[in-house]
């Protein structure tokens, strides 16, 4: 079997707040139909890492590939033309704007593909039904629904999500989980950053943790045991760990 084609690869990438170094020396790579994900405690790094594969901030080292395209320099809206589209933590949606009003700007920059405003909306059928409401209106399960299928009508290679879970009850994060093995049909790849470990394990195909900016520890979920995923998120030294 081939293995699959690798759509985003980052290399030794470094990125700066200022004088702070948010993000030091990080490389991973996601493959077609895979879902990456970044885990680590609060302040680990994980949404600059996000921001910086979506142009909102710079590398001040190291490279973004995308299809083996070097899109480190490019401009968020190019990188969105080429096939990263990504969700912010929080959401942001229009919330003045309605559900489809919000689905539409999405497709503002867009490559060619199956998702367009009838396409995503079957991936939560309640949708069609609330298309004209205004997303202040919609619950939180509900507007981060609105951002998945936002951010999916450009058409993504790669998805970009940012704690899918955040105030979220844990049966509405399950249902947003349920949705991605049909985006991943589409031939794209996620990267999502989760801070509930537990959840991270059982939905995705690898799992990076960050401490301080720095990959301490990444593995595929089988291969990685509790104790020592703990240990890392924690930055604690498994020999004190035992
Ligand atoms: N706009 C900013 N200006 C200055 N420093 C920032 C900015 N955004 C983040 N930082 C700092 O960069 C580091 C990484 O922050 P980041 O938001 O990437 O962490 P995170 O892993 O996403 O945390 P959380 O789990 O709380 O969302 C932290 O030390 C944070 O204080
Ligand atoms: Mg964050």
């Amino acid at each position: 079997m081939n293995s699959p084609q690798t759509c985003l690869e980052i290399r030794g990438l470094d990125v700066h707040h200022g004088q702070l170094r948010a993000v030091t020396d990080l490389s991973l790579t996601v493959a077609e139909r895979q879902v990456v994900a970044v885990i680590g405690a609060n302040g680990a790094g994980k949404s600059t890492l996000l921001r910086c594969v979506a142009g909102i901030l710079p590398a001040s080292r190291g490279e973004i590939l995308l299809d083996g395209v070097d899109v480190t320099r490019l401009p968020t809206h190019r990188r969105v033309a080429l096939g990263i589209a990504s969700v912010p933590e929080g959401r942001r949606l229009f919330g003045s704007l309605t559900v489809e009003e919000n689905l539409r700007t999405g497709a503002y920059r867009h490559r060619a593909g199956p998702w367009d405003l009838a396409a995503v909306t079957e991936l939560f059928p309640w949708m069609a039904d609330r298309r004209r409401q205004r997303s202040s209106q919609l619950s939180g399960g509900e507007q981060q629904a609105v951002a998945i299928c936002r951010a999916l009508m450009s058409n993504p290679r790669v998805l970009l999500l940012d704690e899918l879970s955040l105030g979220l009850a844990p049966v509405v994060v399950t249902r947003m989980y349920e949705a991605l093995p049909r985006i991943l049909e589409s031939g794209c790849a996620v990267l999502l950053v989760e801070q509930d470990v537990s959840k991270a394990l059982a939905m995705t195909d690898q799992v990076h943790c960050l401490l301080e900016g720095r990959t301490v520890l990444s593995g595929a979920p089988a291969d990685l045991d509790r104790k020592s995923v703990e240990a890392a998120y924690f930055g604690i030294d498994r020999r004190e760990a035992g």
